[in-house]
């Protein structure tokens, strides 16, 4: 658990994105298949949740796998969904201890039917817990989810739910998979890459951005403490003036 004097005075991000990046580096590194590093990786997912809840964040966002992902070799894909479909069943297991509350934003009607009946569960069971927000984003691309709300957008608005003039921010918000929950305010990307890789696009427009060489299997609660301590370095101005 993280100890709390350390953090003490500090303000806790309410809602962080993390990039898990570096499965495969990091196997590398030890002469061990790709496939070795992702399940180091997902291990990895459940100790950083427990933390960054300790800790005092509300939401976590991680991405798991993306819209572009699937262009990887065919065994590397099949290890990666074997993963996170055991790790949807663990989560069905935990969720009801840990009181997590899990959500999966992404196009879910690529992943196989017995995936999908899994994480619609995980959901439903999770519904009413109260504790840390966990959002899974699996076959997720920011670009995606974008025209994905704007076609149902576009349907109810075809249908006269909506008007053009009703149209704003807000509302467009509440067609993204991300409905209801607020914008993150610090993203984490692991393994030294600076880029989005189409995560989070809309949500991120005033999100700090911390990124770090640690591999994501090695990313620890020492990690993410420094990440919450550069965080508080910043001062967020969102396109007004300084304080001082
Ligand atoms: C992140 O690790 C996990 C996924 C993208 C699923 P990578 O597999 O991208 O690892 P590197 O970037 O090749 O080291
Ligand atoms: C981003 O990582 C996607 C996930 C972490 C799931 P990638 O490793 O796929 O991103 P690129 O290809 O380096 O941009
Ligand atoms: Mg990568």
């Amino acid at each position: 658990m993280a100890n709390k004097n350390d953090l003490e005075g500090l303000q806790i991000p309410e809602h962080i994105a993390i990039i898990l990046d570096g499965n495969g580096r990091w196997a590398k590194k030890r002469m061990m298949p790709r496939n070795y590093g992702h399940v180091q990786g997902s291990k990895n997912v459940e100790r950083i949740c427990r933390a960054a809840y300790n800790m005092g964040v509300k939401y976590l966002t991680v991405y798991a796998f993306s819209t572009e992902n699937w262009s990887r070799p065919e065994d590397e894909v099949e290890t990666i969904m074997k993963l996170l479909n055991n790790y949807l069943k663990d989560c069905i297991k935990l969720t009801t201890k840990n009181n997590m509350k899990v959500r999966v934003i992404g196009n879910i009607s690529r992943l196989d039917e017995s995936m999908q009946k899994r994480i619609r569960e995980l959901e439903e069971i999770s519904a009413s817990n109260t504790g840390l927000n966990l959002q899974v984003a699996l076959n997720y691309g920011s670009r995606d989810e974008i025209l994905r709300a704007m076609k149902r957008m576009m349907v109810d608005y075809d249908k006269k739910a909506i008007s053009l003039d009703e149209i704003d921010e807000t509302l467009f918000s509440e067609y993204l998979d991300t409905k209801d929950i607020p914008d993150p305010d610090l993203l984490i990307r692991t393994s030294g890459e600076q880029r989005l890789s189409n995560y989070l696009l809309w949500q991120m427009a005033y999100t700090e951005f911390y990124f770090t060489n640690v591999l994501w299997p090695d990313f620890s609660e020492k990690d993410l403490e420094d990440a919450v301590r550069y965080y508080n370095s910043k001062e967020r101005r969102f396109g007004g003036l300084t304080n001082g």
